[in-house]
């Protein structure tokens, strides 16, 4: 690498820059909108078990490793791969990372258009006195009609590609500083309230139709029975997307991190955050989703029937529900952003495409096969794969096999190809760093992340299950 090359690069101006840049991209409708209606669809506590374990064990070593690649190539998704493996394949990782941001940001634009749609629908007050009932049979007239999403899909994507072609680094990073913060506290206040719901009793019969608690017991009474191979896969792939993992984007960012910056530690901050604001948003729903009595695998239309709900319980409702869409729509923002970089900085630095162009094209395609998607949940219905319409398909795809099979990769590359003294040196800054569980993190990285994924894929593909059954007769 030349020194003109790390010069010019752009850097993350702080190490907060560095937090708040990597926590805008991790944190967005993974946590709030796609971890509570995963976490419904797969039975609750057993599901968020699942996933806590992957977080830790698979989620946070591949970060760290992702950061490594980044900071040590300086360069894209795929020129990283190309700068520390020359005339390898190795690249192909990248190639796959490019391809899960195409996927993934298709349907992300849809879902973070409909966040637009209820700050507007907020804004006029259209959730007064609609029960949740209500609230569901207007989600679903939106999200299935064929043109109002679209609009929405249309100005957010408008705005993510306007960002990123002007560069993104300050930008997010100033964005992503003051949203954090409000962020949280408004789910504070949110999990008080639901939690403080208690027992919803009919008034003309007096007979309990829901109680706050068996959301709580929900969400944290794990009942191992509904433990599967899709939950498992479903809880491990959205440990990938919600950390951004398995695609490059941290390989990205990473590349943008000066060289004083302690990365594990950064990647542990990261972690937490964004685990934390996701258990937060299941205690902000599922006590409300069991007061209300609804079915709490109620799909993508989760929070947005049961948050209304929940504000029209608190004083100045009107205000909070305002304000909390603006700062999703936000959040999701700070990770299409994170997500559309990936793209944009292959095209531009690999193939040398001017970025502005890069990013109008790139934005242009990934907004088109975003209206499949969209169309999908309603003309376009009963257009289905394996029982998934197009927006499963590349839910279902990228998060539960792309990722997943990306981080793999990623894993083998740090575990054994890169020699560990440079991991060690990138992780140490070249020693200055006193790194107490460097064998843990080696260990899991080169051990326990790979094989984990193996048996999952093993797993859920059905190959495990002949030599399980002939464990059984052994045993
Ligand atoms: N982590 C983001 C979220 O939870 C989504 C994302 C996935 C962003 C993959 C970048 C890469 O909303």
């Amino acid at each position: 690498m030349s020194k003109e090359d790390s010069k010019s690069r752009e850097q993350f101006s702080s190490k907060i820059g560095v937090i708040a840049a990597a926590a805008g991209s991790a944190i967005g409708l993974g946590n709030i909108w796609k971890f509570p209606y995963e976490a419904g669809k797969n039975g609750g506590a057993a599901f968020i078990v699942v996933y806590l374990v992957a977080i830790l064990m698979i989620g946070l070593p591949i970060m760290i490793s992702e950061f490594v690649i980044g900071r040590k190539a300086r360069a894209n998704a795929v020129g990283s791969f190309k700068k520390l493996a020359p005339k390898t394949k190795w690249h192909f990782t990248g190639v796959m990372g490019v391809v899960s941001s195409f996927m993934i940001l298709s349907f992300y634009g849809v879902v973070a258009g409909w966040t637009l749609e209820y700050v507007f629908l907020g804004f006029q007050n259209a959730f007064k006195e609609q029960t949740p009932q209500d609230l569901k049979a207007t989600f679903d007239a939106f999200s299935t009609s064929p043109s109002r999403p679209l609009f929405w899909q249309f100005l957010f994507m408008a705005l993510t590609a306007w960002i990123v072609a002007a560069g993104v680094k300050k930008g997010i990073e100033r964005i992503s500083k003051i949203l954090m913060p409000v962020l949280l506290l408004i789910i504070a206040i949110l999990c008080i309230r639901s939690l403080s719901l208690g027992e919803n009793i009919d008034p003309t019969t007096g007979q309990v139709i829901g109680s706050s608690m068996d959301g709580l017991r929900f969400l944290f009474q794990p009942d191992f029975s509904k433990i599967n191979a899709n939950v498992i896969l479903s809880a491990v792939g959205h440990a990938f997307f919600t950390l951004s993992l398995g695609m490059g984007t941290i390989i990205t960012y990473g590349s943008y991190v000066n060289k004083k910056n302690n990365i594990s530690k950064t990647a542990f901050q990261v972690t937490f955050l964004d685990t934390l604001i996701a258990l937060l948003s299941g205690i902000a729903i599922f006590p409300a989703v069991f007061y209300f009595n609804v079915e709490p695998d109620k799909g993508p239309g989760l929070v947005f029937t049961i948050l209304p709900s929940i504000f029209q319980q608190i004083v100045g409702g009107y205000f909070f529900t305002l304000a909390f869409f603006m700062l999703l729509a936000l959040a999701a923002l700070t990770s299409s952003i994170s997500l559309l970089e990936v793209a944009v900085s292959y095209f531009s630095e690999q193939l040398k495409v001017e970025r502005k162009k890069a990013t109008l094209y790139t934005a242009l395609a990934i907004t088109l096969i975003g209206v499949a998607c969209s169309l999908s949940l309603g003309p376009w219905s009963s257009f289905t794969v394996l029982g998934y319409n197009i927006f499963g398909i590349m839910e279902y795809a990228s998060a539960n096999v792309l990722l997943p099979l990306g981080g793999l990769l990623i894993a083998l590359f740090i575990g054994w190809f890169f020699p560990r003294n440079d991991f060690y040196d990138e992780l140490s800054n070249s020693g200055t760093l006193k790194l107490a569980s460097f064998r843990l993190f080696f260990f899991a990285v080169k051990y326990l992340a790979p094989i984990a994924i193996l048996i999952i894929f093993l797993y859920s593909a059905g190959f495990l299950k002949p030599l399980l059954k002939y464990l059984n007769i052994l045993l």
